[in-house]
């Protein structure tokens, strides 16, 4: 495919509650890969949004540990764009377990700032149709600055 041809595309991107301290390191690898952050916003989730963007989960022997990690602290949501944006992201992040990103894809996004399945710093949305949706709930939850305030890791 030339550039010519080449469509842009978007996913979704986020950062975990453990990578809460790598923020920074984070969205300048995002920006030096050449995607474009075309809207950004911190939320922490709510036990019932976690459980509700994770639904595909719903069942697993991980779901209920995932649904609580991912309410436990803030997280920073991105609607990313470039050519190909969600396989672009994905190989960006490396493999979902950290473990096995050290070994894989050892410069990757999670073999740097994450320690294992659970707690692997990232998400990426695994279609463009999972991107529009996971977009869409994310941009819409209402915000709650008194719940980015009540953060354990970082009391000043
Ligand atoms: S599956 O069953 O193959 O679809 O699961 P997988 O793609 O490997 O992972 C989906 C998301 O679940 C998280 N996960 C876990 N959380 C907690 N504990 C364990 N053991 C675990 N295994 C997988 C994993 O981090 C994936 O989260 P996202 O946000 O999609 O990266």
């Amino acid at each position: 495919r030339s550039r010519f041809e080449a469509e842009r595309g978007r996913t979704f991107a986020m950062i975990k509650p453990d990578a809460y301290n790598h923020i920074g390191k984070i969205v300048d690898r995002i920006l030096e890969a050449g995607f474009r952050i075309s809207n950004i916003r911190m939320v922490r989730f709510s036990t019932e949004n976690a459980r509700q963007f994770y639904a595909e989960h719903a069942g697993k022997p991980f779901y209920d540990g995932l649904v609580g990690f991912m309410s436990s602290d803030v997280v920073v949501g991105m609607e990313l764009v470039a050519v190909d944006a969600v396989p672009k992201w994905r190989s960006l992040m490396g493999p979902t377990n950290s473990n096995t990103a050290r070994n894989d894809a050892p410069t990757s996004i999670r073999a740097t700032f994450g320690t294992d399945g659970q707690r692997n710093a990232t998400h990426g949305s695994d279609s463009p149709a999972s991107a529009n949706r996971e977009i869409n709930f994310f941009f819409s939850i209402p915000s709650n600055t008194a719940a980015l305030n009540n953060c354990t890791c970082c009391v000043i």
